[in-house]
C-alpha cells in the first residue's frame, strides 16, 4: 500500500514518519516510533489501555487513524515528564501503588491527565465517571482514585 509521510507534534517535538492510510496512530507510536507507553490490549477500543491525549482530549489511539493527525499535538505518557522530573500523577500513582503490573496504567495517567486539566478538584464520583472507560484487570481501581484524589488535594 502506498505511504504517505505524517508530521505531528509528538511529546512537543515534531516528527515526520511514513504511514500507510489504513495504519493506525497505535501502530504507528509502536511500530514506527518506538513510543511504547500506548498499550496494545484489546484493540478494539474497550479497554483505554492505548489511550493517549490528541490536543489535549483523550483518545484511543488503536481506533484513531494515524493520518487523522496531521499537523496535531499528541501527548503519551513518555511526554509527562518534565525535565526528568515525573509528573504530579506518576509520583502519586507510584507512591500510592495505584498499579500491580502496570499494564493499564500509561491509559490511566493520561485519562487522569486530561480529567484534573477540566477539572482540578473532581468529586470521587467524577472521578469514578472520567475514568469509566479505562480498564484495569489486576483492580486497582480504589489506589487509582485515591491518587488522583491526593494529586486534587494539592499533595503532590
Ligand atoms: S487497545 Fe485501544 S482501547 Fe484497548
Ligand atoms: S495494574 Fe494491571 S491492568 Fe491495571
Amino acid at each position: 500500500m502506498k505511504q504517505q509521510v505524517l508530521t505531528f507534534i509528538l511529546n512537543g517535538e515534531e516528527v515526520a514518519v511514513l504511514v500507510t492510510p489504513t495504519e493506525t496512530l497505535l501502530d504507528v507510536l509502536r511500530e514506527r516510533l518506538q513510543i511504547t507507553g500506548p498499550k496494545r490490549g484489546c484493540d478494539d477500543g474497550e479497554c483505554g489501555a492505548c489511550t493517549v491525549l490528541l490536543d489535549g482530549e483523550p483518545v484511543r489511539s488503536c481506533l484513531t487513524l494515524a493520518l487523522t493527525v496531521e499537523g496535531r499535538t499528541v501527548t503519551t505518557v513518555e511526554g509527562l515528564m518534565v525535565k526528568g522530573e515525573l509528573d504530579r500523577l506518576q509520583k502519586a500513582f507510584y507512591e500510592r501503588g495505584a498499579f500491580q503490573c502496570g499494564f493499564c496504567t500509561p491509559g490511566m495517567l493520561m485519562v487522569a491527565k486530561s480529567l484534573l486539566a477540566k477539572n482540578p478538584n473532581p468529586s470521587r464520583d467524577e472521578i469514578r465517571s472520567y475514568m469509566a472507560g479505562n480498564l484495569c484487570r489486576c483492580g486497582s481501581y480504589e489506589e487509582i482514585i485515591e491518587a488522583i484524589q491526593a494529586v486534587a488535594a494539592g499533595e503532590y
